[in-house]
């Protein structure tokens, strides 16, 4: 069983997404915590819904970056979190929150990585144009969006799209894949192969079901 915590920022559907799969049983996890670093993130409700603490800790409160992890890790820690989940937490992450939980910190992120990293990524993937779309589910590493992909999803761009319905379409993909591949690191079927020398970690992921 995993004990996650989860980080967001805003609406929580992929928090709601994870809550429902371990409610359905189809994800071995317990959600120890959920973090907002927005008090008024709508997604709190659904950690509340489902009996889950919530904390709020405001980036704002804090003189810099590595403060703010430094508080996210304690918070966490005390939660006794053992992977991190961020599920549209849209701050910059520092080596503080990276080094307490190394290889432990999952992002889903709205494009084929490494295709449009960095925000707005369904509405950079839009205006450029290209014909297939998808997200992707990484570990996180120090660079922005940059970390082992353990997952990823393509849905079409229909000529008839405008940004919000391919947003929609990806955010569908985004709640089936997120928990699918959190339930995949529950039965220990991902493995992180370290880097070589100047390349990149790889994970290798024993697939039943994709
Ligand atoms: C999701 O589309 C997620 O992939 C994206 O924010 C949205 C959050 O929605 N994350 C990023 O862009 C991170 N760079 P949600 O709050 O409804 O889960």
């Amino acid at each position: 069983m995993l004990n996650l915590g989860v980080l967001i920022s805003g609406t929580g559907s992929n928090l709601k997404a994870v809550l429902d799969a371990v409610a359905e049983k189809r994800l071995d996890a317990r959600v120890n915590v959920v973090i907002s670093n927005v008090a008024t993130a709508p997604g709190l409700e659904h950690a509340r819904a489902h009996g889950v603490p919530t904390l709020v800790i405001d980036h704002k409160a804090f003189p810099n970056r590595a403060a703010f992890d430094g508080a996210l890790v304690e918070s966490l820690r005390a939660h006794e979190v053992d992977w991190v989940v961020l599920a549209g937490f849209m701050r910059v992450i520092t080596p503080v929150l990276l080094e307490a939980f190394p290889l432990r910190i999952v992002n889903i992120h709205p494009s084929l990585l490494p295709a449009f990293p960095g925000m707005h990524a369904q509405k950079q993937a839009f205006d450029y144009g290209v014909r297939i779309a998808g997200c992707t589910v990484h570990l996180v590493d120090a660079g922005t969006d940059t970390g082992p992909i353990l997952a990823q999803a393509a849905v079409p761009v229909l000529d008839t799209d405008d940004e919000p319905a391919l947003r929609t379409r990806i955010l569908a993909e985004e709640h089936t894949l997120l928990p699918r591949v959190l339930q995949w690191i529950a039965e220990g079927r991902v493995t992180v192969v370290p880097a070589e020398q100047g390349g990149r970690a790889r994970v290798s992921v024993t697939r039943g079901e994709v």
